[in-house]
Formats: structure tokens, C-alpha cells, sequence
């Protein structure tokens, strides 16, 4: 009796030791098995081509070196495609480098890109991993831009100035300094007439930008163009509304047209100028709440 009741006990606590065992192996198995996953995931992330193999294609024989990345596919795509072209891009290799030798330093970056033309690719991959958007006024060489670079991000803009307002627009800024084109009015919010919040998706206008290239819109020969007086008005806007840490880089291109460069005095100053290269400056410029755009005005 005392023996069978003994025994019975030694079986039920058996029984609970085996419960005990089961739950807690079960536990560590799952422990092991999530490890294990996040391991061979990090392991894979490391090892995992950046261009991806197509099934059928095996490794290649080369000694591995997981350090050593694969070049990424965007830029294997845009080396074949200018190794290819014998389209010119609108701007020296000089002028390029300015704005190559600024997103080496910061990229990835939030890069504003106004016009599109035969560099536009190169834009985008130079600022590898960051945002790069396009804006272009012309529906027709959007359409055609897609079709060759469908990555790119590219927006349609319809400009409410001409160039032949270039000297009146101006006047009208001077004037509504105090008001409405205020520099520390943040552009989604101005009604200056120069400004791009009535022409750009609210989003854009939201975004901080820490480097802008102007090279459009069209603004040479015919007084119809659009000229690219709101464009400097708005990027000089930015910059010194920005609520983002750092400065911004404006660059802009053709300032051997006096609207280019009368704006580019007017509104993001000689003395942000860092470099002028070629028919590029590039400005430095930084946060303020100072009523005026430039030191001399007043
Ligand atoms: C390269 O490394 C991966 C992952 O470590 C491995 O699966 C593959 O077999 C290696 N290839 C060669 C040729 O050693
Ligand atoms: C680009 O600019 C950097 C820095 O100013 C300079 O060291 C380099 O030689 C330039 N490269 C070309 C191709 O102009
Ligand atoms: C100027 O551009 C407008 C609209 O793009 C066009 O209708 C006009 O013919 C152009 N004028 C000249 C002189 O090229
Ligand atoms: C600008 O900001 C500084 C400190 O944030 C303040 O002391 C100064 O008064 C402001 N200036 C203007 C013109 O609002």
C-alpha cells in the first residue's frame, strides 16, 4: 500500500518533471530557432548580391570577400547608360564635379533637382540611397524622361511666371519684403508671387532639402518661358526657414544670364557664395530669422 502510494507520487512528480522538461526545451528550441534566423538573416544581408541573380546564374569562381560589395544595380545601370549615350549633359565636368564633391560629404540627402535634362540619371545615382526629385515644366520631355529612366521621380510643374516678368516680379518682392516674401515665411505658407507653393504638391514643399540644383526651367531667348526666378526665390526660402540641423546647398547653373544672376545676388546672396565654377555657383546657407535676404540689403 505504502509502496504502491510511494510510487505513484514518484510518478506524478515525474510526470511534472517531464512537463517542466517539455515546456522549457520547447522554449529554448524556439529561443535557438530565432537566433538562428536572425543570424542567417544578417548573414544573408552581408553575403546578398546587391544585383540579384537571376535563377540559373551560379557564383562566380573569385575567392569571396564579404566585405567587398557588389556595385550597386542603380549605378550599374547608369554607367551602361552613359557609357552608351552620345547625348552631352547640360553641364562641364567641372560644374558636375561641384555638386558630386557635395553629396560624397552628405549623402544620402533629401536632393531638389529643378529641370530635367540628359543628366538627370546621373543626379539621382550620385545621390545613391537618398530622395532625388525632378521637377521639369514641359509634359512632353517628362513623358519622355520616364519612359528612358522610369526610377525617377519626377513631378510636372506648371509656372506661374514668365521671363519677361523677371524685372516686375522682383520689384514686387522688394516691396513685400516685410509681408508676403518674407524670407522667414516658410514657403508652404507664402503667397509671394515668386514663391512655388501654389505650383508644387504640398508634400515637396514640406520636405527638408539639403541640396537644391537649379538648372531649369527654360529661361533663355523668348520672354514667354518661365524663367527661373521662383525657383531662387523658393530655395532661398527653404534654406532659411529650415528646421532640419545644417545648412543647405543651392547651386545654381547659367549665371551668365542676368536674370540667373540677378536673382542669385537678390536672394541667396554673395556672401553664401562658397564657389563659382564655370557658369556654377554653389551657396552655403544656413537657418536665420533676419528680416532681409542679404546682409547689404536693408
Ligand atoms: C561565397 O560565400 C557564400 C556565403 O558565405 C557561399 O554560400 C558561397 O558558396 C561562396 N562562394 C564561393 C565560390 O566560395
Ligand atoms: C573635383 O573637385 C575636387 C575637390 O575640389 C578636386 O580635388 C578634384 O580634382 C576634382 N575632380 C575633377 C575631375 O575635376
Ligand atoms: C516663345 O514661346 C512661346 C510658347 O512656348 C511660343 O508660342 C512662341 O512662338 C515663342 N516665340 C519665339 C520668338 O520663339
Ligand atoms: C532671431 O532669433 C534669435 C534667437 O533665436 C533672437 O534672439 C532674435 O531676436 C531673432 N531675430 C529676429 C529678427 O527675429
Amino acid at each position: 500500500m505504502l509502496r504502491g502510494r510511494l510510487l505513484m507520487s514518484f510518478i506524478s512528480m515525474k510526470r511534472k518533471y517531464q512537463t517542466f522538461i517539455a515546456v522549457w526545451s520547447v522554449f529554448f528550441s524556439a529561443a535557438a530557432l530565432a537566433f538562428f534566423l536572425l543570424f542567417a538573416s544578417r548573414k544573408f544581408a552581408v553575403t546578398r548580391p546587391l544585383i540579384d541573380r537571376l535563377p540559373g546564374f551560379d557564383e562566380c569562381s573569385r575567392p569571396n570577400d564579404t566585405k567587398v560589395s557588389r556595385i550597386p544595380r542603380d549605378l550599374a545601370i547608369a554607367l551602361l547608360h552613359f557609357a552608351t549615350t552620345a547625348q552631352i549633359p547640360q553641364q562641364t565636368k567641372e560644374e558636375i564635379n561641384v555638386t558630386l564633391q557635395i553629396l560624397q560629404q552628405r549623402r544620402p540627402c533629401n536632393f531638389l533637382v529643378v529641370g530635367m535634362w540628359h543628366d538627370s540619371l546621373l543626379w539621382a545615382v550620385l545621390n545613391h540611397g537618398g530622395r532625388t526629385v525632378f521637377l521639369d515644366e514641359s509634359q512632353e520631355w517628362i513623358d519622355r524622361m520616364r519612359e528612358k529612366h522610369p526610377q525617377l521621380e519626377t513631378y510636372k510643374v506648371d509656372y506661374h511666371t514668365t521671363l519677361g516678368q523677371a524685372d516686375g516680379l522682383l520689384e514686387i518682392a522688394r516691396n513685400r519684403r516685410s509681408t508676403d516674401c518674407s524670407p522667414n515665411q516658410p514657403i508652404e505658407r507664402s503667397s509671394c508671387p515668386l514663391s512655388l507653393s501654389p505650383v508644387l504638391p504640398r508634400g515637396l514643399l514640406t520636405v527638408e532639402w539639403d541640396v537644391i540644383l537649379i538648372d531649369g526651367p527654360r529661361s533663355y531667348k523668348n520672354l514667354s518661358f518661365p524663367g527661373r526666378m521662383s525657383p531662387i526665390f523658393s530655395a532661398a526660402v527653404m534654406a532659411r526657414t529650415r528646421t532640419a540641423p545644417g545648412h543647405v546647398d543651392v547651386l545654381l547653373h547659367d549665371i551668365s544670364r542676368s536674370v540667373e544672376r540677378q536673382y542669385g545676388e537678390e536672394f541667396l546672396c554673395l556672401s553664401n557664395l562658397v564657389s563659382s565654377v564655370n557658369d556654377l555657383w554653389h551657396f552655403r546657407i544656413g537657418r536665420s530669422n533676419s528680416s532681409t535676404f542679404c546682409p547689404s540689403s536693408s
